[in-house]
């Protein structure tokens, strides 16, 4: 298995399963795909990324080692995958500015999954060397908001109906950021 780094401890969550949170790597690809698929309609709808489109799969696995951007998974004991974050530098004059995605499994909510993978992926942004972090969600996406508040993000705006679901709705945008130096 290729990996960018040394795989991490495992963390007991909440619900009392075990999961390790480490490095995408390139042999992820099928249980990356599978994670992809069993996720809600709902997130499917308001996702910047469709993860149930084996393209897009192959694009994330394709750039597991790529210089400008980190991505880490969350992974059972038996090799599935159940949540997926990343951080990609953004280009030209926000070559400084990293932007992050975080998503957790339906099953795996609200055991402090999405808490754990934001703090390991705001670390890669950290190692990234970016000076400024991003993570934008739909003003209908109560859900990430309190734990990217918690790390000491706070609302710096929103874009009026800037992003669309997959059924043509406008919704407006909500960008959350943290200022390293
Ligand atoms: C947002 C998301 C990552 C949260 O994952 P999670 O594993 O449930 O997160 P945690 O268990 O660490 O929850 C942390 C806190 O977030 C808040 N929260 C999580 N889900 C919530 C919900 N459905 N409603 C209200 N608050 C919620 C709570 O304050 C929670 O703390 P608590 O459980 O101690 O009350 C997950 O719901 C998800 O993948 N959603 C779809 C994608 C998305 O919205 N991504 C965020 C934008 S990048």
């Amino acid at each position: 298995m290729t990996m960018r780094v040394e795989a991490m401890s495992p963390v007991v969550l909440r619900n009392g399963v075990a999961v390790t949170i480490r490095p995408l790597a390139e042999d992820d690809r099928i249980a990356l795909a599978r994670f992809g698929k069993s996720l809600p309609e709902d997130d499917a709808l308001y996702l910047e990324d469709d993860l149930s489109d084996p393209s897009i799969i192959n694009r994330l696995i394709n750039a597991y080692a790529a210089e400008n951007w980190r991505q880490m998974v969350a992974v059972r004991d038996d090799g599935e995958v159940v949540a997926y974050s990343a951080v990609r530098k953004l280009v030209g004059w926000s070559s400084h500015v990293g932007d992050i995605q975080l998503m957790v499994g339906k099953e795996f909510r609200r055991s402090g999954l999405g808490t754990e993978m934001a703090k390991a992926i705001f670390e890669s942004a950290r190692g990234l060397g970016v000076a400024k972090v991003i993570v934008e969600m739909l003003a209908v996406q109560v859900s990430g908001r309190a734990i990217f508040e918690r790390l000491g993000f706070s609302r710096e705006g929103i874009f009026s109906k800037h992003a669309h679901d997959r059924h043509g709705n406008r919704h407006d945008l909500v960008v959350m950021a943290y200022h390293v130096m």
